[in-house]
């Protein structure tokens, strides 16, 4: 008898599951009246999406005269401005005055990276969404990031810093292998791991389901094997990792040797190239060897070629040499495995959008942007990678994988779109589905 009790109370649990998805945004917190029954959730967004402030020191050199009078227009009493992200600097000269502080520096003394002399930075509100909602608040129409997902979280029950929380990031750093420094990144998961601990004692030691965007899933990953299995298996309830570039992307190649204009017209790539090669983070997501094998040409040139095997040769060869040594004793040897972390993992990614696969460049070398063959992804990260973790875990018998691909979705409309939003609150349901048949079970 207790156990058709049991069957029954599961049941009707999922019938409430399916209505959530049905109609995410008109059933406000059907599934619990009471929020502190729902497992926390922690937000970890992609790069673009953190934000990121910045201070001037004595030390600082601008560039030009015109970066020290217009830029940046507005600090608070105490030096500090907005560096990413912010419109203006769509604008051509104040695009240099930005990509100069936003640049990183590989110090071969410290083994580490660092920040542009005389430049401070932080990054605010850690442990709250209240960052990620927004790329500009001043201009919140044009510049959404998580706000949508957050106000569909939000209808379930949770809300800011109880049970719902962010871990925003300098995104231009990224984490290393064994044994090398990486100050930023490493006092990054430090942080995290508190977060996590913190959101779970405040929620009566209910384990935290992690969300995370894009690069995020990278450290969310690195985080969890950073830690021992009895901690992941206390603290973690679950981990959703939407668009995550496992693999890394052929995108990346694109913006090394052309740079990348953040997707706006108005922005010359070869302005940003250099702070962008200068990121870690960037680095990280070379194409890995794993889901770009040797034998297929990722980039090709009126006299070479070059795969996911050649990417230190090809950072040589587009004018990046100060790229290989941290590439080939930082990088490499982190993304050689992908390590299952046996805590249960759902990836929610988005197919069917023409995603660069092969870039050819002519005679003028890489300065003048490629010609690009396209190929299966999500506009940004190509599909080996974004399922690398089904092959890669193929033989794991104690990782539970999920994978849901949405047709259509981009990388980044992932967050705003009205099915895949309906589609991350459903999983987010599910999870905390769990939590009510256990009580129910527990007080019968
Ligand atoms: C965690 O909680 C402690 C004690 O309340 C607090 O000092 C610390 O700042 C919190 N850390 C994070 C990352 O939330």
């Amino acid at each position: 008898m207790g156990v058709s009790t049991v069957v029954s109370a599961a049941t009707v649990t999922m019938a409430i599951a399916t209505m959530v998805a049905v109609a995410p945004y008109a059933c406000r917190a059907t599934v619990h009246d009471d929020h502190h029954q729902l497992y926390p959730v922690i937000l970890i967004p992609g790069a673009g999406g953190n934000q990121l402030e910045a201070r001037l020191t004595a030390e600082y050199k601008a560039t030009s005269w015109w970066c020290n009078r217009f830029y940046p227009l507005k600090k608070d009493e105490d030096g500090w401005f907005r560096l990413w992200f912010d419109i203006g600097v769509l604008l051509a000269p104040l695009t240099e005055c930005f990509a100069d502080r936003m640049t990183l520096y590989y110090d071969p003394e410290i083994d580490d990276y660092r920040n542009a002399p005389g430049v401070e930075t932080r990054v605010s509100h850690f442990g709250s969404t209240e960052s990620l909602l927004y790329l500009d608040p001043s201009f919140k129409h044009i510049s959404s990031y998580m706000e949508p997902l957050v106000e569909s979280i939000q209808q379930l029950g949770y809300k800011d810093t109880e049970n719902l929380f962010g871990a925003p990031y300098d995104f231009r750093y990224g984490l290393a292998s064994e044994g090398h420094p990486c100050d930023v990144g490493s006092t990054y998961l430090q942080n995290l791991k508190q977060l996590i601990e913190n959101a779970s004692n405040a929620n009566g030691g209910n384990p935290v389901i992690l969300v995370s965007h894009s690069l995020g899933g990278l450290f969310t990953l690195e985080l969890l094997n950073r830690n021992p299995l009895s901690w992941r298996k206390q603290y973690i309830k679950h981990f959703i990792a939407l668009s995550a570039p496992w693999g890394g992307t052929v995108n990346e190649m694109l913006t090394f040797a052309s740079g990348n204009s953040l997707g706006v017209p108005l922005v010359n790539p070869l302005l940003v190239r250099n702070e962008q090669r200068s990121s870690e983070s960037n680095l990280w997501l070379m194409p890995r060897r794993k889901q770009f094998p040797q034998e297929t040409p990722l980039v090709v040139t009126s006299d070479s070629t070059y795969s996911s095997f050649d990417i230190s040769r090809f950072l040589e060869d587009i004018g990046f040499e100060e790229g290989v040594h941290p590439y080939e004793t930082r990088i490499l040897p982190l993304v050689e495995e992908l390590v299952a972390p046996r805590v249960p993992i759902t990836c929610i990614v988005g197919n069917g959008v023409l995603t660069p696969e092969t870039l050819y460049y002519g005679e003028e070398g890489f300065d003048k942007q490629p010609e690009i063959v396209y190929g299966d992804g999500d506009g940004t990260v190509n599909i080996a990678s974004l399922l690398a973790l089904v092959d890669e875990w193929k033989d794991e018998k104690d990782q539970k994988l999920k994978v849901i691909e949405l047709a259509g979705i981009s990388h980044t409309s992932i967050l705003k779109d009205d099915k895949s939003i309906a589609r991350i609150i459903d999983e987010i349901v599910t999870i905390n589905s769990d939590i009510s048949s256990s009580s129910l079970v527990s007080s019968l």
